[in-house]
């Protein structure tokens, strides 16, 4: 005797089943937190988001609703103090790892979360047009602050105890005063291993920090219009003649300090430039995320 299933038990299993290959497919997708640029918020960056969720369904985001707008701007190291506060949970809660993206100031946020960090369960790193090597370069939020100022002037100001109290300051790298940078950047120089200050002397575990990493995707543009190199997004950075120095011709690079090099010949320092991206598009660009950030989130 054959006992057919009432209809709604079969629904029930279809249903059921339908829910596992939903869960099986939301686990695939590691949560990802994204870190905001200056004078920016959350929702800023929320085309951001959407393509994450559009392309792969179910996955955490969590757009760091901290530093919003003027608040972007206090130093770096304090706000890396409150963003490990709200990152360490969601690091934690993910067995298997998170992603990270920071977008304009929010990478070199990120790369100091990274570098910093030494429990971080961070897999891939992305930069989204980061001054990951310096900013000079005279931009409309600069002028906004400081109206009328030449970029050759602002070290007088950013190499200052008082210039380090805005973010700015912190990764201003003027080339044609290199020992002053080294002096006062706060942050940057820190990072770089370029610090002459004996508070700042590079930690070795920062290079283990980062080279836990599995990849690091630095991408940026020629027609980026803030970034100043704009291959400040590469590591790149001036050199006193203005030229781009890239960055496999740093020292930091070639005598593997903090361990960009180690990463590149591991093929895991990957590189995207794409041309006709303003600053302020980037994360607003489709074609930017699935070329060059989407096969970074599995
Ligand atoms: C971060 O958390 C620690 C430990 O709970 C606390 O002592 C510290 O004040 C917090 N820092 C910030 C900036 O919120
Ligand atoms: C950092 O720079 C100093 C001085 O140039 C050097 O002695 C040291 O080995 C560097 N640190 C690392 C981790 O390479
Ligand atoms: C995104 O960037 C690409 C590459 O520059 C460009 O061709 C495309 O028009 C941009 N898309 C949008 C919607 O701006």
């Amino acid at each position: 005797v054959t006992e057919k299933r009432p209809i709604s038990i079969r629904i029930r299993c279809i249903s059921t089943i339908v829910l596992l290959f939903q869960a099986i497919k939301t686990f695939g997708y590691k949560p990802v937190i994204v870190v905001h640029g200056i004078l920016d918020d959350a929702k800023d960056l929320s085309h951001l988001t959407k393509f994450i969720t559009k392309h792969h369904p179910g996955t955490e985001v969590h757009t760091l609703d901290l530093f919003d707008h003027y608040h972007s701007f206090i130093p770096l190291w304090d706000q890396l103090d409150t963003i490990k506060n709200f990152t360490a949970p969601i690091m934690q809660k993910a067995k298997d790892g998170v992603h990270l993206i920071g977008y304009s100031q929010g990478g070199i946020v990120g790369r100091g979360l990274v570098q910093t960090s030494n429990d971080h369960n961070i897999h891939n790193f992305i930069a989204l047009s980061s001054p990951l090597n310096g900013q000079f370069g005279d931009t409309s939020f600069i002028n906004w602050l400081f109206p009328s100022a030449l970029k050759e002037e602002l070290y007088k100001i950013f190499y200052t105890h008082y210039g380090q109290l805005w973010s700015i300051g912190n990764y201003w790298k003027d080339p044609h005063h290199p020992l002053m940078y080294r002096q006062y950047s706060d942050y940057l120089a820190a990072l770089n291993n370029e610090s002459l200050r004996e508070d700042f002397k590079f930690p070795s575990s920062w290079k283990g920090n980062l080279l836990r990493l599995k990849n690091m995707m630095l991408i940026g543009g020629p027609d980026d219009g803030v970034i100043a190199p704009w291959q400040s997004a590469h590591f790149g950075c001036y050199n006193k003649e203005e030229k781009v120095i890239p960055m496999r011709k740093l020292q930091m690079y070639q005598k593997d300090e903090i361990g960009l090099k180690t990463l590149d010949e591991t093929g895991r320092l990957q590189e995207c430039t794409i041309p006709g991206v303003h600053h302020t598009l980037w994360h607003k660009n489709e074609t930017v995320f699935l070329d060059c950030i989407a096969p970074l989130l599995t």
